[in-house]
């Protein structure tokens, strides 16, 4: 079967290497000369509204599906004409905006955080009235690792703020004070079926994930799964998709969703019998959904601008590395490392996991995991 992707980075790369046993092929639509994935298939390096890329992406797949949530919707509007296309317009045209997404949470009962939308700084000190401080302004589109947003403390930081992001949309949302992050991923196939991931907590710094943690058995497994069933059936949606929420404590706030596979799902590679790269493919092509189930406790390091000396990696007992071969920039999510436990009563376990955190300088961190619901 010929799968053809929007969009060459990482995420595409590691569906193309879970679509190997699945006996699939690939092609990606990437401007990018430098695309991570075009070692794993056809590189259709051309911008995404140029003609040709609908043409010869059409001509080649049997099926599109999509790697990140700022691909041009009318490309994907055009392709459903022709080809079967999962996750649909519809779910990229809800995901690719904070305000549908939001309102769409809130009109199935989900909560979030306050907000409002800010077209002009007038608006901004509106919306402040409306949300309180401190809030987060944020673009409405193409926001992502934490670009397009500033946190707003008090009144007078409301003009530089909207300066930096004007003139695009954007909206503005009340800090939340969470107990903790979680994300749940979940997979749903064309004929309704739902395979829900085990929760992750993750943690984030600059506004990039650096670690997430894969959860046996939380309580608030179910409250998380109804919320992502939720979406999913609202919108058809088939594929693999995440939810970011935050813990109250009492309930969850959903903060965004991910029409694809997400950071945050990367401990199933090593975690969980089939991962979401593999889940997403045969969600995709209609195929029954694999096991989902942890094997065993697992966390993810990401690994930001740089991949660390992989021959002290791989003294570590249980920890793979997955190095995307992307050129290192500061910010730049070039690998990540999966560090997993072998059986339930792996001694050995959080101090690998900690040796990873000190090896990539994310010490910081580790006083986080020994506070998590991991370490029990
Ligand atoms: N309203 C909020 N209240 C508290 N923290 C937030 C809020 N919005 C975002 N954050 C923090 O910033 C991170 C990144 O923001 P997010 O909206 O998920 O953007 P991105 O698209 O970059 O992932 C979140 O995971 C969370 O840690
Ligand atoms: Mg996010």
């Amino acid at each position: 079967m010929k799968i053809g992707i929007l969009g060459g980075g990482q995420l595409a790369q590691m569906l193309a290497q879970a679509g190997e046993s699945l006996d699939m092929q690939f092609a990606f639509v990437a401007p990018e000369q430098d695309a991570c994935a075009a070692p794993y298939g056809k590189h259709l390096m051309y911008p995404y509204l140029d003609p040709k890329a609908k043409e010869e992406l059409e001509n080649w797949a049997d099926i599109v599906t999509y790697e990140f949530e700022s691909i041009p919707v009318p490309l994907v509007e055009a392709l459903e004409q022709v080809k079967p296309v999962h996750p649909s317009s519809q779910a990229l045209t809800l995901a690719s905006d904070r305000l549908n997404e939001k309102n769409m949470f809130n009109q199935q009962g989900i909560e979030t955080a306050k907000f409002a939308t800010v077209d002009s700084l007038q608006d901004l000190q509106i919306a402040v009235e409306k949300v309180g401080l401190p809030a987060i302004l944020k673009t409405r589109r193409d926001g992502y690792d934490g670009k397009g947003q500033v946190v707003l403390r008090d009144q007078s930081q409301l003009e530089a703020a909207w300066e930096s992001l004007s003139p695009v949309a954007c909206i503005l949302e009340s800090m939340v004070n969470f107990k903790r992050e979680v994300s749940i991923v979940a997979s749903r196939n064309v004929d309704g079926d739902i395979a829900y991931y085990p929760l992750a907590e993750n943690y984030h710094r600059e506004g990039i994930l650096r670690l997430s943690l894969s959860l046996q058995n939380d309580p608030k497994q179910k409250e998380a799964e109804e919320i992502i069933r939720k979406v999913m059936e609202k919108v058809g949606y088939v594929g693999t998709m995440a939810v970011e929420l935050f813990d109250l404590g009492d309930k969850f706030a959903a903060n965004e969703l991910s029409p694809r596979v997400h950071n945050s799902g990367h401990w199933s590679m090593d975690g969980a019998i089939a991962s979401q790269f593999k889940n997403h493919l045969l969600a995709i092509a209609n195929q029954p959904l694999q096991d989902t189930s942890l094997q065993n406790a697992t966390a993810m390091v990401n690994l930001i601008g740089a991949i660390p000396d992989k021959d002290l990696v791989a003294e570590i007992p249980n920890a793979v590395l997955y190095d995307y071969g992307k050129e290192p920039k500061p910010g730049r999510k070039v690998g990540h490392i999966n560090i997993s436990a072998d059986g339930d009563n792996d001694e050995d376990f959080i101090p690998n996991v900690i040796k990873v955190l000190d090896m990539v300088g994310q010490q910081e961190l580790i006083g986080e995991l020994l506070k998590s619901s991991f370490y029990k």
